[in-house]
């Protein structure tokens, strides 16, 4: 392969910045006008860097420091950094749900990398839907970009044992509510379960997408799982910003990296990590981007070969922390040994074969070798059917269904509920449109009278997502969702529900003809927006199989090939 090598003239920015006449003029005395001179940017690449920083979102408070250490590195390489503020999807704090404007912020990242004069990319971002979003925009514009993961925080404390985001929440709540455990010391695990910059560090969907990203070639080797707190994660802002300008020169693009086999090996990387359901729907998203139709029969085929080896909460023991101290993502994936096609090549201009090579496990509970798996294959399933703690994975209860999340609130406590254990819970109007956003609702509550009884799983149902901090017996994302009249909206309490995750089937025991007279009289819901942003998402959004993009915004021609560059005059 020969390396491609720009010329200043050729840069992007160079029709910004090269013009003669009054255009030229007014982007040179602007750029002037923020105390630069000519020698600061004449002939360098401009590097955009896309950063996600608030004051609202805590996993990303570290981001205003980082961003300083990325422009020393583009600096240091000969470039010109500029810093742009990008949504910032803070996962806690943003309603109904951050993935109602995932495509926000993916449609941000594409705009501002065309509308200005930006040679190449730096996006910083790890809170859940921060990653797929920049990622979706990038490899639309095909620039050259390295994504920057945000890193996970510390380990939670509490009374010396470590916390986890999100899965010691869910646990604690249910001891809480059993009565298990005290108010005081409900708020003590309040003050210490977030302790440090940076996104969750259980394997919930931050984790997850960042290491999908290191694992597809998008950043440097063994980014994705240095702690924010660790001066190493300073570090390794600094060389992304060092190599970005090299890229630039190199012409190194996404369309030059993201293949059919980076997907794949992205697949490979979050089962092993027994990673967050969620990447399902942003993988297949980021790859019909990058013009792979990636469809889940993929992620069911690799999901039958691949093991787990990373013995990380909500479905093992450690936490991030531990898993970086263990050897990180590169170690795993040497792990993986030939499920990893280690000819696709990254960031860095080498292969990701060569960027793990020679990584070493130091803790061999957290990160498995292929002998030792914590579970040999299925670490996530693909149901298909008419409705699309073990003994679950294989039940048949009777549904008891509730109509939308307000419904299930008001009754799911309720002494007078026709529930128990064997039932199966099933929510409606949670998924894309109906929520809308889909929610991460999916680990729906267990009613009290359940949990008196120390059941702590039932099967649940849903089009809702789900945390990838959660945990429990739940099927997910079914689509097309109740919402559009999808097979769940026709489930009515009483019937019979059989889930059988071996046999990758959801049943509901109602027959053809009672469920074509329900289907008959289903009435689709009024719009939920007349108006802005709402309206326009309800109009174009995706169901969950096909990753929830906007039909407009998949592509017409190849990455690239449809960048629409803006005339200057
Ligand atoms: Fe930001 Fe979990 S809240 S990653």
């Amino acid at each position: 392969m020969t390396t491609r090598r720009k010329k200043p003239e050729d840069l992007r920015s160079a029709r910004w910045y090269g013009i003669v006449g009054t255009r030229g003029f007014g982007h040179r005395s602007r750029t002037a006008q923020m105390g630069y001179t000519r020698e600061d940017y004449q002939g360098k690449p401009v590097i955009a860097i896309l950063n996600t920083w608030s004051d609202i979102n805590p996993c990303h408070t570290h981001f205003k420091q980082r961003v300083e250490e990325v422009k020393r590195g583009v600096w240091q390489a000969g470039g010109f950094p500029v810093e742009m503020p990008a949504l910032t999807l803070s996962e806690p704090f943003q309603k109904p749900t951050t993935m109602l404007y995932r495509n926000l912020l993916a449609m941000e990242t594409e705009e501002l990398l065309r509308s200005y004069p930006a040679d190449g990319c730096v996006l910083m971002g790890g809170c859940d839907k921060t990653t797929p979003a920049l990622l979706m925009g990038a490899v639309t514009m095909d620039l050259p970009t390295i994504f920057l993961p945000a890193g996970p925080m510390l380990r939670g404390d509490f009374r010396g044992g470590p916390l986890g985001s999100g899965s010691d929440v869910w646990k604690y709540w249910a001891e809480l509510r059993a009565g298990k455990i005290t108010e005081d010391d409900w708020q003590e695990i309040e003050s210490g379960i977030a302790r440090s910059p940076g996104h969750c560090m259980t394997m919930g969907t931050a984790s997850t997408m960042t290491s999908a990203a290191e694992a597809l070639g998008m950043t440097l080797a063994g980014a994705a799982s240095i702690p924010a707190a660790d001066s190493r994660h300073a570090q390794m802002a600094t060389n992304t910003g060092k190599r970005i300008v090299g890229m630039v020169w190199e012409d190194l693009k996404p369309s030059d990296l993201l293949t059919a086999g980076s997907y794949d090996n992205a697949i490979a990387t979050v089962l092993a990590l027994s990673g967050s359901t969620n990447a399902a729907v942003h993988l297949i998203a980021m790859a019909r981007r990058s013009g792979i139709p990636l469809t889940l029969d993929r992620f069911d085929a690799l999901s039958r070969r691949t093991p787990v080896l990373a013995n990380i909460r909500p479905s093992g023991k450690y936490l991030m922390e531990d898993f970086y101290y263990a050897g990180g993502l590169r170690a795993l994936m040497g792990n993986l040994g030939d499920l990893i096609d280690v000819g696709q090549r990254t960031v860095e201009g080498r292969t990701i074969g060569e960027a793990i090579a020679g990584a070493k496990v130091w803790n061999d509970d957290v990160i498995r070798d292929r002998a030792h798996a914590l579970v040999p294959d299925t670490g996530l399933a693909v149901l298909r059917g008419n409705a699309a703690e073990k003994h679950l994975l294989q039940h048949t209860g009777r549904a008891v269904v509730f109509r939308d999340y307000n419904d299930l609130a008001a009754r799911i406590d309720d002494e007078r509920l026709d529930v128990d254990e064997t039932c199966v819970i099933v929510l409606q109007n949670a998924g894309p449109q109906g929520a809308p956003g889909m929610p991460e609702w999916g680990q729906l509550p267990l009613p009290k009278k359940v949990l008196a009884k120390g059941v702590r799983d039932m099967v649940r149902i849903s089009d809702a997502r789900m945390s990838g901090t959660s945990y429990g017996a739940c099927v997910l994302h079914v689509a097309p969702e109740s919402y559009v009249g999808g097979p769940l909206a026709l489930v009515r309490d009483g019937d019979r529900i059989t889930l059988d995750v071996p046999g990758r089937k959801l049943h509901l025991h109602v027959d053809d003809a009672e469920l074509a007279r329900r289907k008959a009289a289903w009435k689709a819901p009024a719009p939920r927006f007349d108006r802005g942003f709402g309206a326009l998402y309800q109009q174009h959004i995706r169901q969950a199989n096909d990753g929830c993009d906007f039909d407009f915004l998949e592509p017409v021609n190849p990455p690239g090939g449809d960048r629409h560059e803006p005339e200057i005059h």
